[in-house]
C-alpha cells in the first residue's frame, strides 16, 4: 500500500464543500445496504445461522431518501444499492425511482445475487437504476449450493437474461474464486460473460465472513490472471479511466473485458473514494472499520439536519490510511460482510 501523509492533525474535520478525510481524499461514493438479510448464505460472507437486525432498526424508504439527499448534497455523486441481498425490499423499485432522481447524483447502481433479478430487471431499469453488478461464483449448480448453501443457480441465469434484455448501462459479474471449490471455474465465467457481451469481475476473497479467514483459500489476483491467459490468450491492459476504481481491467484478445479486483495483494486505498451505510443507519468509512458512526440518531426521532451532516463529515475525516488486511495487527470488523454492505 502506498503510505499517505496525513494532511494536519486537526481533530476536527475542516468546513468546506468536499467530504474529505484528513489523508485528501475525497468521498464521492457511498455504498447504502438496504437490508441485512439473504436468501443465500454464502460461505465467504455469512454463517449458515446469521442472526438479523430487527425490523424496527432497519431505515425506512423515506430515511433513505433523506439521508441519501444530504449526502448527495454533501458531495456524494454515486450510490450503489447492496444488501444483503437489496431485492428483497419489497419498496426496491420505488426507492430506486426515488433515489435515481436526486439532483446531482449521476450513478445509481446495484449489486445482487440475481435469485429475484428476473421479475425486477425491466422495472429497475425504468425506474433510473444505471449499472447493475450481479453475483455469480459458479455455473455449476452443485457448487453453488457448496458456496451460497442454497439452491437457484437456474433463478440467478434468468435473472442475468432479464438484465440483458433490460439494457443497462452496464452489467458485471462478480465471483470470488476459492481454491478447491469453484477455482475450475475461472475460465467458464470468462467465457459465459464474453458471449454475452458482460464483464467478468473477480474479487479476492477478503476476512470479511464469519468463518476465519482462511488465506490460503484465495485465489490470488495473479493466479487468475494466469490462469485466465493461458486459455484465453494475452490480456491486454486497459488504461484506468477512473483511479478510485478498485478493479484493474483487461481486454480479451478475442473480444470482451476482464476485471480483476486485488483488494488484498494489491490494496488500492490510497485512491478510496468510498462510504459504506449498513441497513440499520451505520455509517462506515472503510468496510473494515472498526468503528461506525449512528446516523439513525439524528433522524428519528426527528431530523437534526446540520448535526446530521456534521457527523458524517466527521466520519469521513477520521478514516484511517487503509485496511491492513495483511498486518499482523489486523482486527476483523465484528460485522461481516452482509451487515455492512458488499
Ligand atoms: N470477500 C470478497 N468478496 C465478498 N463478497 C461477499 N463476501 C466477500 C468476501 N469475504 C462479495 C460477493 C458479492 C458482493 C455482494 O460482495 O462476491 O459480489
Ligand atoms: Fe447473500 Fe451476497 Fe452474502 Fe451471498 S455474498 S450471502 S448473496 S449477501
Amino acid at each position: 500500500m502506498i503510505p499517505l501523509p496525513s494532511l494536519t492533525s486537526l481533530h476536527t474535520a475542516p468546513m468546506g464543500t468536499d467530504l474529505i478525510d484528513s489523508y485528501g481524499r475525497i468521498h464521492t461514493s457511498c455504498r447504502i445496504s438496504l437490508t441485512d438479510k439473504c436468501n443465500l448464505r454464502c460461505q465467504y460472507c455469512m454463517d449458515e445461522n446469521a442472526t438479523f437486525v430487527n425490523q424496527s432498526q432497519i431505515l425506512t424508504s423515506q430515511e433513505l431518501g433523506v439521508l441519501a439527499r444530504i449526502l448527495v448534497e454533501s458531495g456524494i455523486t454515486k450510490i450503489r444499492l447492496t444488501g444483503g441481498e437489496p431485492l428483497l425490499r419489497k419498496d426496491i423499485v420505488e426507492l430506486t425511482r426515488d433515489l435515481s432522481s436526486l439532483k446531482g447524483l449521476t450513478d445509481l447502481a446495484l449489486t445482487t445475487n440475481g435469485l429475484l433479478l428476473s421479475d425486477l430487471a425491466s422495472d429497475l431499469r425504468t425506474a433510473g437504476l444505471d449499472r447493475l453488478n450481479i453475483s455469480l461464483d459458479t455455473l455449476d449448480p452443485t457448487q453453488f449450493k457448496t458456496l451460497s448453501r442454497r439452491n437457484g443457480l437456474q433463478y440467478v441465469l434468468a435473472g442475468i437474461d432479464s438484465a440483458i434484455n433490460a439494457k443497462f448501462g452496464s452489467i458485471k459479474l462478480n465471483a470470488v474464486i476459492l481454491k478447491n471449490i469453484n477455482d475450475d471455474q475461472v475460465v467458464p465465467l470468462a467465457t459465459y460473460a464474453i458471449e454475452r457481451g458482460l464483464e467478468m469481475r473477480y474479487i479476492e476473497s477478503m476476512p470479511i465472513g464469519a468463518q476465519d479467514w482462511d488465506k490460503s483459500a484465495m485465489v490470488s489476483a495473479d493466479q487468475i490472471h494466469s490462469i485466465l491467459e493461458a486459455k484465453l490468450g494475452p490480456l491486454e491492459p486497459e488504461p484506468r479511466t477512473d483511479e478510485a476504481s478498485p478493479a484493474e481491467t483487461w481486454k480479451v484478445k478475442n473480444g470482451g473485458r476482464i476485471g480483476i479486483i486485488a483488494s488484498v495483494t494489491k490494496p488500492f486505498c490510497s485512491q478510496c473514494n468510498r462510504l459504506r451505510l449498513t441497513a440499520d443507519g451505520y455509517l462506515r468509512a472503510c468496510l473494515f472499520s472498526t468503528d461506525e458512526t449512528d446516523l439513525k440518531g439524528f433522524l428519528r426521532p426527528n431530523l437534526d439536519q446540520i448535526s446530521l451532516i456534521q457527523a458524517i463529515r466527521q466520519t469521513v475525516w477520521n478514516k484511517g490510511p487503509g485496511h491492513g488486511i495483511t498486518s499482523n495487527s489486523f482486527v476483523k470488523p465484528t460485522r461481516t460482510m452482509h451487515s455492512i454492505g458488499g
